[in-house]
């Protein structure tokens, strides 16, 4: 991939306040992209410093507070980004939660209606918004965040696992809808990635052993490793894929090793 990959590219990144979202926004900025980012949570800062650091990088950004649960906030995020930037070409689907530690029997209905309702209803509203406007474009790309459990199931992950598969048919339909229209949509499908959503894994160097320890590879991934996957699906480079699941998890293939019990 070319360093300027993304000049002239206007990217939306939902989840841009820390983490892997973050990672994505800067390193598409760097690669040449205006991007919006996105966040519920506005009110520490931090998506402020998102937004900031791609400034003071040269390029564009807006930084807009959204719940991407909400209708309403989705079409809020998407207009202000076609009235500031004019165009949406890459959507990347990065905000998530998870509810870690019960099983699907013990989940309670406000857990899988906060879980579902953010991973899988907020990607579609994300994914129906952008699309819309990326279909008036005849171009864009979409890239949507999976997981490993979404492929695997996992004890303790209940509805966020539920949740993570949904999205990959999501992308898969979309892909389909939307190909005729050169818009491409695929998935990113990590395996345990080093940011404050899952601490508990690898902030104590003894979990963080124990967690490397099932991975091939022999670490943890950083959000790094996410970013340059989400830059190459992004990038003219992948051109040619679309409805794929690009998996980036050190050859980790779970089977019930998630908060086994
Ligand atoms: N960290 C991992 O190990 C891992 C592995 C596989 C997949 N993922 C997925 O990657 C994505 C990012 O994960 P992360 O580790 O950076 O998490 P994170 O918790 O560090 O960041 C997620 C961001 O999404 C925001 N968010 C949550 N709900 C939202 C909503 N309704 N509307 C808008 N924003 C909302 C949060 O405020 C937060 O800033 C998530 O979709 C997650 O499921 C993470």
């Amino acid at each position: 991939m070319k360093p300027d990959c993304l000049n002239n590219k206007v990217a939306i990144v939902t989840g841009a306040r820390r983490g892997i979202g973050k990672t994505i926004a800067v390193t598409f900025a760097d690669a040449g992209a205006d991007v919006v980012v996105c966040d519920a949570m506005a009110d520490d800062g931090k998506l402020k410093e998102t937004e900031d650091i791609i400034r003071k990088r040269g390029r564009r950004s807006l930084a807009v507070q959204a719940d991407i649960s909400l209708r309403s906030d989705v079409e809020k995020m998407t207009r202000l980004a076609i009235d500031a930037f004019g165009k949406i070409d890459i959507l990347v689907n990065c905000a998530g939660v998870w509810i870690p530690g019960q099983t699907l029997v013990e989940c309670s209905d406000e857990n899988w209606d906060v879980v579902i309702g953010t991973n899988l209803k907020g990607t579609f509203l994300c994914c129906r918004e952008a699309g819309r406007q990326m279909i008036a474009q005849r171009s864009g790309c979409i890239i949507n965040l999976s997981s490993q459990v979404g492929l695997t199931p996992a004890m303790g992950a209940g509805a966020y696992s539920t949740s993570k598969a949904g999205i990959l048919m999501l992308t898969r339909q979309l892909a389909q809808e939307m190909a005729g229209y050169n818009i491409r949509v695929n998935a990113l499908a990590p395996g345990i990635v080093k940011t404050d959503f899952n601490s508990d894994f690898w902030r104590e160097p003894d979990k963080e052993k124990e967690a490397s320890g099932m991975v091939p590879l022999g670490r943890l991934a950083e959000t790094e490793d996410i970013a340059q996957a989400a830059l190459f699906l992004a990038s003219d480079a992948s051109g040619y894929i679309t409805g794929e699941v690009l998996c980036i998890n050190g050859g980790w293939h779970p089977t019930s090793s998630v908060g086994s019990r």
